[in-house]
């Protein structure tokens, strides 16, 4: 029987491969050479009928053409692989800096444009901003808050509680974004100016309620801080954010755990043949809760009371999208229906007309 010794398969192969243009012709050499039906495969076959001598000598030979072959298909492999890479950068490439085609199409969402306007108005304060985990533990979402475990909002009827660890307390999707308050308090030295815009979640679906919405919590710690500065602050903050400059504010008397004393903000506002407007009138708005920061918890943070104090204040982002944008329905928020986000979207490189004035 006269073969093709393992050594001319080799080099026959080699030439193949560095000549094989694209990955496609390269399986092909794969199969060709190495497959089921392969020649090597076929001639490993073959040594069945030979001698044990030649079996020993030949059957080596062919191992070290099969290690041969496939490392140059590995390495040509890598080769052609980069240069297909590259090739469809190439030809998928992108111009970044190019105006938009259709700048008419996507939307920004009330939720985004929001958090983007209410996040200028803090930034002009001073405020930086700060972000936390979503799933979060029993401290930093409670006791640090001074909640104690018997606090109805640790209920599970509120609370979506995860799986956890044996005899731990389990973790939680945060329910308010003033786990972000401890967390920054206990990384980082007073003074302190922090807003902590995010997702928030409650276990409670219905016409007012959605099991996720966004909060936007904001905290200031500093030597003789008093109720004052947070009355001007919201104040400001207010004027901005709705654009009216005789807005009246109303600090109500409340109760939060994390704060002592507590108050709740009430916006005047006026209801005529059914639209809302905020300003000098009858009514009054519910727009947030806060207070000054309760010294356990200032304490639950490391930071001495008598030297250190502060405000905290904590608003809900769709509450403030339906307010000042007149959405009327909160569970639309999350429809992802395109005619509605046509309607209440914001085009995407419009600058809040309400941030060019505020920087001024
Ligand atoms: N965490 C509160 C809530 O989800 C809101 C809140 C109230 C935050 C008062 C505060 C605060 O920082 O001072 O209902």
């Amino acid at each position: 029987m006269t073969q093709t010794s393992p050594e001319a398969i080799v080099q026959e192969a080699q030439a193949a491969v560095a000549a094989a243009a694209d990955l496609t012709a390269l399986d092909a050499l794969r199969v060709h050479y190495l497959g089921k039906k392969g020649v090597l495969t076929e001639q490993l076959k073959s040594l069945g009928s030979a001698t044990p001598e030649e079996r020993k000598t030949l059957g080596q030979a062919l191992n070290v053409a099969k290690d041969a072959i496939s490392s140059a298909i590995d390495a040509r492999h890598g080769v052609l692989n980069l240069s297909a890479i590259n090739a469809r950068l190439e030809s998928e490439r992108v111009d970044v800096t190019l105006a938009p085609r259709h700048e008419s199409v996507g939307r920004i969402h009330p939720v985004t444009q929001v958090i983007e306007e209410i996040t200028a108005i803090f930034a002009a304060q001073g405020f930086s901003v700060k972000q936390g985990p979503e799933i979060e533990d029993d401290f930093h979402n409670f006791s640090a808050l001074n909640i104690p475990p018997e606090h109805p909002a640790r209920q599970m009827h509120d609370t979506f509680y995860l799986v956890g660890e044996e005899g731990q307390p389990k973790p939680v999707l945060r329910t308010h974004t003033s786990p972000v308050q401890i967390r920054t308090m206990v990384a980082q030295k007073p003074p302190l100016r922090i807003i902590a815009p995010g997702s928030t979640f409650r276990c409670d679906s219905d016409l007012t309620h959605t099991p996720m919405f966004h909060q936007i919590e904001g905290l200031v710690i500093d030597k003789a801080i008093h109720m004052g500065h947070l009355k001007g602050c919201i104040i400001d903050f207010v004027k901005a954010f709705f654009g009216v400059d005789d807005v009246p504010v109303r600090f109500r008397s409340s109760f939060f755990p994390f704060t002592e004393p507590s108050a709740e903000v009430d916006i005047g506002c006026s209801r005529e043949k059914g639209e809302l407007k905020i300003g000098a009138g009858k009514d009054w708005l519910e727009i947030m809760g806060c207070g000054m920061v309760h010294p356990n918890v200032l304490r639950n943070c490391g930071i001495d009371p008598d030297e250190y104090q502060g405000f905290a204040f904590g608003l809900g982002v769709e509450r403030m999208a339906m307010l000042k944008y007149g959405i009327p329905d909160l569970r639309t928020f999350f429809d992802a229906d395109i005619r509605w986000l046509q309607h209440y979207g914001f085009a995407p490189l419009d600058i809040p007309a309400l941030v060019s004035a505020y920087a001024k």
